[in-house]
């Protein structure tokens, strides 16, 4: 059955500007977080305490987390893959923070440079830490509906290292199909085997729409019991370099398909299309967002 209440998680500003080539200023990033909370959105992925050297996109991590303008009952936080990260996070008064795995090996060698069990064994120190000062951690997984190095991943996989994450006390695990190319019924399958390991309600969808399927994978879902959604205004995001690759499933879009649903969001999706076109024409990037277009064409 589905949801009648689905959390959005907000990864515009950190998954969705993390490739792009041209510098963004801090001003323009801490806009963007400002419109998205004022559209509703109560929790916002804001910035990535990662190498500057392998991300430089967000190297202005503090800056913006330090100056964000905090709203009421808005979650504000950021990726930390390591004790170094966190330490920067918690500096900036971050009140909540994402450590990142991925169910490939070759993935985790690219991504984070070691191997997933060496990340696992890198992620507990910061669990350990961040509990100590009260933030909550959520654990993404990454490459759960296919790599781009290793091609398919098996459920079970994904299965595990989901279950090594929340036993490790990342209150939520958030399912990235990072690079687009599941199909609804892998992505029910993989749901039905990870969440024989870690309850429905701590689970979320992480979905890139390169190959259109987000929405679909979405609602296949939705109706096994999902009710966390990771999506990015106007769908931002994807390498530049990688021919084809795209961003999140687009905010705007995954609101559309909820009203239609019946589903509750508590986001107004005027005010979520209003900055969709906004940035879009900031930073110069076509509205990958479909409901978005729509509605600004109105
Ligand atoms: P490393 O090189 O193995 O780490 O990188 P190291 O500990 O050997 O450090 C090397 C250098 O990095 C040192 O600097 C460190 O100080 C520095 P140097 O001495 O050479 O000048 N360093 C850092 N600087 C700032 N912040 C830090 C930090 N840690 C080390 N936290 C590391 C390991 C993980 C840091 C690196 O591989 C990295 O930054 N990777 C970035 C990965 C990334 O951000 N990927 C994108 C996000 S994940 C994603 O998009 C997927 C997701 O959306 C879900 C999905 O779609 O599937 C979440
Ligand atoms: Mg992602």
């Amino acid at each position: 059955a589905f949801p009648k209440q689905v959390r959005l998680v907000e990864v515009g500003p950190r998954d969705g500007l993390q490739n792009e080539p041209e510098p963004i200023s801090t001003a323009t990033k801490l806009e963007l977080i400002d419109r998205l909370g004022a559209a509703g959105l109560s929790y916002i992925e804001a910035a990535s305490f990662v190498s500057p050297k392998w991300v430089p996109q967000m190297a202005d991590h503090r800056e913006v987390m330090q100056n964000l303008a905090r709203l009421d009952g808005v979650t504000y936080a950021a990726l930390t893959p390591n004790l170094k990260g966190l330490e920067a996070a918690l500096e900036c008064g971050v009140e909540e923070v994402a450590v990142f795995g991925a169910a490939s090996e070759a993935f985790s060698q690219k991504n984070i440079n070691c191997s997933v069990a060496e990340s696992l064994a890198r992620f507990e120190p910061v669990l350990e830490r961040a509990q100590a000062a009260g933030v909550r951690v959520r654990g993404y997984v990454s490459t759960v509906l296919g790599c781009p190095y290793e091609g398919e991943i098996a459920p079970a996989k994904v299965a595990e290292v989901s279950k090594a994450l929340y036993e490790m006390g990342c209150y939520e695990i958030s399912l990235g199909d990072t690079i687009g190319v599941g199909t609804p019924l892998k992505a029910k399958r993989m749901l039905e085997a990870v969440s024989r390991e870690v309850p429905m309600a701590q689970l979320a969808a992480h979905f890139h729409d390169t190959y259109g399927q987000a929405l679909a994978n979405l609602y296949v879902v939705l109706e096994e019991g999902i009710a966390v959604v990771d999506s990015s205004v106007a769908g931002l995001g994807g390498c530049p370099y990688a021919k084809g690759a795209s961003g999140n499933v687009a905010s705007e879009d995954v609101v559309y398909l909820l009203n239609g649903l019946g589903i509750e969001t508590g986001i107004d999706l005027d005010k979520l299309a209003d900055t969709g076109t906004w940035i879009t024409q900031a930073i110069g990037r076509p509205n990958r967002s479909k409901v978005g277009v729509a509605l600004a064409a109105r």
